[in-house]
């Protein structure tokens, strides 16, 4: 049977090249929605991936963002984003990545996330550890918040009521700052290459998440959902961390979402 990770590792490394292709002009872009923006990058890049991946495994089933998924009813399922940081990329902004992950029955077994700017290629494989260009990577071992670096993200169609607008607020006062770097495959990366101490985003899709979710856990570090519960695909929340400022990252959340809920509830 043929490598999955070999096999993706070749595909992201070619759809980032891809993607760096258009660094070098102006971009048309699309709107999905409001501020969500798509460009023939998005497109291109998914379709060169799905075509790749075909090739090799015809038979798995496919999540991918731009509507170009297959649902074959295998156990196998790929979750593609083919350009994770679309805004950034439309602006010549150059922090976007390629992210693809393969799931086993629900559970993510390998994942990578190519950053063709920086030629970093994060990989990981369930139970064999986390890679930057084939260098082990760990999770901080920073276990004080107050020292740590964090960051985050909002979606598309965010609104002044956004809670995390809340938690930006008041983390940010709790540790060295946060970051909204605007691509969150490479924001999980970032977690396990221990940049960043924690990463939290409130809607995710499974193909922002997939991936980088398994770097972290592969790295060391802990991954769960605002309440502490277990990372699911299925949810669209995420709160990624090295694990020793989890807790208290957790309880930073609890408060504010009490405080919320009784602002709300008049
Ligand atoms: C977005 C990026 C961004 C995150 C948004 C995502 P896209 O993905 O990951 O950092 O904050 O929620 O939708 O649209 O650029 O693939
Ligand atoms: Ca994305
Ligand atoms: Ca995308």
């Amino acid at each position: 049977m043929e490598n999955f990770l070999d096999v993706a590792v070749g595909v992201a490394r070619e759809a980032g090249a891809f993607l760096k292709q258009f660094s070098k002009g102006p971009i048309e872009i699309f709107y999905k929605r409001k501020s969500d923006l798509v460009t023939e990058a998005d497109r291109g890049s998914e379709a060169l991936i799905l075509d790749r991946l075909h090739k090799h495994f015809p038979g798995h089933a496919v999540v991918a963002e731009e509507g170009g998924g297959a649902d074959t009813g295998s156990d196998y399922c790929w979750y593609i984003d083919p350009l994770d940081g679309t805004t950034n990329f439309a602006h010549g902004f150059p922090v976007y990545c390629v992210s693809i992950a393969l799931a086993y029955r629900g559970e993510v077994i390998a994942g990578v996330v190519y950053d063709p700017s920086r030629e970093e290629l994060f990989q990981a494989e369930r139970g064999a550890g986390a890679y930057l260009n084939n260098q082990r990577i760990r999770v901080s071992k920073t276990a004080n918040l107050s020292e740590g670096l964090l960051a985050t993200g909002f979606p598309p169609f965010a609104t002044n009521h956004d809670l995390n607008l809340q938690f930006f607020f008041k983390l940010t006062r709790l540790s060295h700052g946060i970051r909204r770097p605007g691509a969150a495959a490479l924001d999980l990366c970032s977690v396990a290459a221990g940049r960043f101490e924690g990463f939290w985003e409130l809607k995710l899709n499974s193909w922002d998440k997939a991936a980088g979710a398994l770097l972290v856990m592969e790295a060391g570090g802990r991954v769960t959902d605002l309440a502490g519960d277990p990372f699911s695909l299925q949810r669209d929340e995420i709160f990624a961390s090295n694990g020793l400022v989890h807790d208290e990252m957790l309880e930073t959340f609890s408060e504010i979402l009490e405080e919320y809920k009784k602002v709300e509830c008049g």
